[in-house]
């Protein structure tokens, strides 16, 4: 047999994009290829970009430009754009930066083995059609490789939502499902590899409808469903809006026992007047209502949002509303971004917030944010939590794995195996993770 061509993936932005990376991988593999972790030695390379904030198509062009030295070293060698930007700016990328040879959208990386063909008979390829077939169907997974204990498995993608400042619904395009019997399937063959974790993906995740074979399911029917899999240990979603969150899916916070007590429920802001500029279809009120359903549902769970400030027409008391806001909630984790002006959304037509301005507001936010989310962590010293263990430390004897709430925990002189569950106590809280000892 030949010896395997090496691809090698660089991946931006999302979890998702972390997940398509890893499909493109096992396509590519029914071509011969196998994965590394350096360019150098590539024949394939492949960036999977994101173009959810300004500058990303930038960086995706001085990339490719540091790329030139090893085309010219191995002429043999393809390079191809996939992702966002890929899907936003194909024709764009093809004219101005002639190292690449194929340019692929997030929906067509199914037909990446045929393109990538195609370009060893030296063409230039460019798919970024928006079919509505399921294109994860075509990328079956290859021998059964063992897994890590964690794993994401996409069952929706795609937004209707269409907040003003967001690239999403033009570069991912509508939101679609899954089908139930291809998400169950794909879980049982993780699982069957060694996976514990599933974190189920999607833009809007929570606003799955999927079809099943006894009816349509909701994303927590879906969850139900998995929660029957013999070896799944824990389950959680991401990312979630709060229009979509169903009565069904709060109880289900409350009581299914896979289902991990951590939530990601962006809010963006707590303004009400830049809540409807930004087109997000709640406002503040129903946003803490909905967190005061979830909490009674689920006492301990821990909120993570996104927040951007900035957002044009700000202004100091919106700003404040949003501080207000996030002390009512009292996050344990969240992402907080400066607003980028995305052309082709509706508030790239708006006046900008000066830029030191929000840089200023940047700063304060997120050092509340790193107050709450510290207070939270050292408020775990003492309880008992579970953890899946995903490595050894870096000391000797050492294992790290991540909580319930997903902090991550350090365990000295620990005799657990990667993919154990085990009950830890808390007995110390540092910056960035809690150290235990197992029970
Ligand atoms: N500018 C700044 N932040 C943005 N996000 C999405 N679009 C923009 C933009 N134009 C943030 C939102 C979203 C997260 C994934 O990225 O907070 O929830
Ligand atoms: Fe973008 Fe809003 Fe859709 Fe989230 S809900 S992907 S922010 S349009």
């Amino acid at each position: 047999m030949a010896d395997p061509k090496k691809l090698y993936i660089k991946t931006y932005g999302c979890q998702m994009n972390v997940y398509d990376s890893e499909r493109m991988a096992e396509a590519m593999g029914g071509s011969g290829y196998e994965e590394v972790g350096s360019p150098d030695e590539a024949d394939m390379i492949l960036l999977n970009t994101c173009h959810i904030r300004e500058k990303a198509a930038e960086k995706v062009y001085s990339e490719l430009g540091r790329f030139k030295g090893l085309k010219a070293e191995n002429p043999d060698l393809k390079i191809g754009v996939a992702g966002c930007v890929a899907q936003a700016e194909g024709e764009e990328i093809m004219r101005r930066q002639p190292l690449v040879d194929l340019v692929v959208g997030p929906q067509a990386y199914h037909r990446l083995p045929e393109m990538e063909a195609k370009t060893r008979e030296g063409e230039k390829v460019l798919d970024t059609d928006m079919p509505e077939e399921d294109k994860f169907e075509h990328l079956k997974s290859r021998p059964k490789a063992k897994r890590g204990p964690t794993a994401f498995l996409t069952v929706q993608e795609g937004c209707d939502k269409f907040c003003a400042f967001c690239v999403v619904p033009y570069t991912r395009g509508a939101e679609v499902s899954r089908p139930v019997d291809r998400i169950l399937t794909e879980a049982r063959d993780l699982v069957e590899r060694g996976v514990r974790e599933i974190t189920l993906l999607g833009q809007n995740v929570n606003a799955y409808h999927g079809a099943g074979s006894d009816g349509d399911y909701t994303l927590a029917r879906l969850i139900w469903a998995l929660n029957d899999i013999e070896g799944l240990e824990r389950i959680r979603f991401t990312t979630s809006h709060p229009n979509d969150m169903s009565d069904d899916l709060i109880s289900a916070h409350g009581e299914c026992e896979k289902l991990m007590p951590y939530l990601h429920l962006p809010v963006q802001s707590g303004s009400d007047k830049i809540l409807k500029r930004m087109n997000r279809s709640h406002d503040r009120d129903s946003y803490l209502r909905l967190v005061e359903r979830i909490r009674t549902a689920r006492p301990d769970i821990l909120f993570s949002g996104d927040f951007i400030v900035g957002f044009p027409e700000e202004s100091d008391q919106d700003f404040e509303d949003t501080m207000d806001l996030i002390r009512q909630v009292n996050y344990g984790q969240a992402f907080s971004f400066k607003y980028s002006s995305r052309p082709g959304t509706p508030a790239a037509e708006r006046a900008l917030v000066p830029a030191d301005v929000a840089d200023a507001r940047l700063q304060e936010l997120q050092a509340l944010i790193t107050q709450q989310q510290r207070a939270r962590q050292d408020a775990m010293v003492g309880q008992e939590v579970g953890v899946l263990f995903e490595k050894p430390g870096r000391r000797d004897g050492q294992m790290v794995g991540k909580s319930d709430h997903l902090h991550a925990v350090y365990v000295d002189d620990c005799p657990s195996q990667i993919g154990d569950l085990r009950r830890v106590r808390i007995i110390e809280s540092g910056p960035n993770s809690l150290a235990g000892v197992l029970i």
